[in-house]
């Protein structure tokens, strides 16, 4: 399935100093709990663990800075509303958007996803509209849309991926028409590490006159994010993938189409004013964000992105890269060994079956020989199908893996070929 011509054209060189993963592991108190200490958790790819430094920050927030914020008139409120904004501050600076109010808190990257298509899909999209999506994305960034699809009988299509799990430009060309109201891709994907090329696929489809959402739940916690550079309408990020809580996450969105979309969910802050006649309403973000929002979450998440950015994108992309590197040749060593995902850009999945071995026994062994993996389909179910696989194992690494949690992985992987091969 894998060709290693794939890999071997992906460049290696790390031109960033090189990353102290052994130091930033200290970090993370969960790593050194007998739960974890001495196994290898390779299951960012589902939910990050936190640093210190989030924990922290959380917990300073219920202990010394907790109100309800934009409704108290007293000091506590006014530090924790300060607090909060600061945060939606820290979002926009971490995917650099040109303003703070682009930036709407949600529960996550599904939530981000829900929303825009109940609310600029319910005004932009009509009956026999189309919306793009991938062969590669999430459930979550198919079901919105599908859901959409059917109150407005508007059609899906597909950008189909090739063997390597690439997206087929040419493909999405031929799908791109007057019709087309919305494309929605992810950055990463999550089953395959596939890093999709947003910003072409973006030109291309403004120059039809859709917008463009992107789905950078796999992205944000290894790559810097320029949501301007890449010109995309929409783009959404989970916390709890970028080592923040869960519970909260961001949907960046161009002000105009901000401005331009009715409000989802009605509730108290996203008013302007209310009688039993008419309610008008706040603009953007407030707009979206009815109710009392995860106040602690989003002190948390800022820590998590000053705690990312402190160590450097850039740097965490390179050490990711090489252990990427490094357990694909390593588990490319053994007999039957199949590598679904083989992009030339791709972040940091690996995504493999062993023999005719059922994923979830692979996952077990690997759980009894101290390794955490995710073993099935993924949330990305149309990716197996392209495969015809019943699903994968799938080790996924983050900033704190190092090559001593491959060689984990690898020892399970032996133990998986002993037991059922
Ligand atoms: N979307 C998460 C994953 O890929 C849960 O595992």
């Amino acid at each position: 399935m894998i060709a290693a011509a794939a890999l071997a054209d992906r460049p290696m060189v790390n031109t960033c100093p090189a990353f102290d993963a052994d130091a930033a592991r200290r970090d993370f108190p969960i790593l050194a709990t007998p739960v974890v200490h001495g196994r290898a958790f390779l299951d960012s790819a589902a939910s990050a663990q936190k640093p210190i430094q989030v924990i922290d920050a959380v917990r300073r927030c219920y202990e010394a800075e907790y109100a309800n914020i934009h409704r108290g008139v007293y000091e506590l409120s006014a530090l924790a509303t300060r607090n909060y904004d600061a945060a939606r501050e820290k979002v926009r600076a971490f995917i650099n958007a040109k303003e703070a109010s682009e930036v709407v808190f949600v529960r996550g990257g599904t939530e981000g996803v829900n929303l825009v298509a109940s609310t600029y899909g319910e005004k932009f999209v009509g009956w026999r509209d189309e919306i793009i999506i991938s062969h590669l994305e999430h459930h979550s960034n198919i079901v919105p849309w599908q859901l959409l699809a059917e109150r407005k009988g508007a059609t899906i299509r597909v950008i189909p991926i090739n063997d390597a799990g690439e997206l087929i430009l040419e493909e999405y060309e031929k799908l791109l028409g007057p019709r087309t109201k919305v494309v929605a891709v992810t950055h990463a994907s999550n089953a395959l590490g596939t890093i999709v090329p947003v910003k072409e696929i973006t030109a291309m489809a403004h120059e039809h006159g859709a917008a463009v959402l992107v789905d950078g739940c796999q992205a944000a916690p290894h790559m810097p994010i320029d949501v301007q550079e890449m010109d995309c309408d929409f783009y959404v990020f989970s916390g709890h993938k970028v080592y923040g809580p869960s519970g909260i996450g961001a949907l960046y969105g161009k002000k105009a189409l901000l401005e331009d979309m009715p409000p989802w969910q009605g509730g108290g802050d996203m008013i302007d004013s209310v009688t039993f006649e008419k309610t008008t309403y706040a603009p953007p973000p407030a707009k979206f964000e009815a109710g009392t929002p995860h106040i602690s979450g989003a002190t948390g998440l800022a820590a998590a992105l000053d705690y990312v950015s402190s160590h450097g994108l850039d740097r965490i992309a390179a050490h990711e890269k090489n252990l990427l590197a490094e357990a694909t040749e390593r588990l490319r060593q053994f007999n039957g060994i199949r590598i679904f995902g083989e992009a030339r850009q791709k972040a940091a999945i690996l995504s493999f079956l062993i023999d005719d071995i059922h994923p979830h026994d692979v996952g077990t062994i690997a759980d009894q020989m101290g390794v955490a993996v995710r073993a099935g389909h993924h949330c990305a179910q149309p990716v197996m199908q392209r495969y015809d696989i019943p699903g994968t194992v799938r080790a996924s690494f983050g900033l704190y893996n190092t090559s001593g949690d491959i060689d984990l992985l690898v020892n399970s992987v032996r133990k998986a070929k002993e037991i059922f091969g």
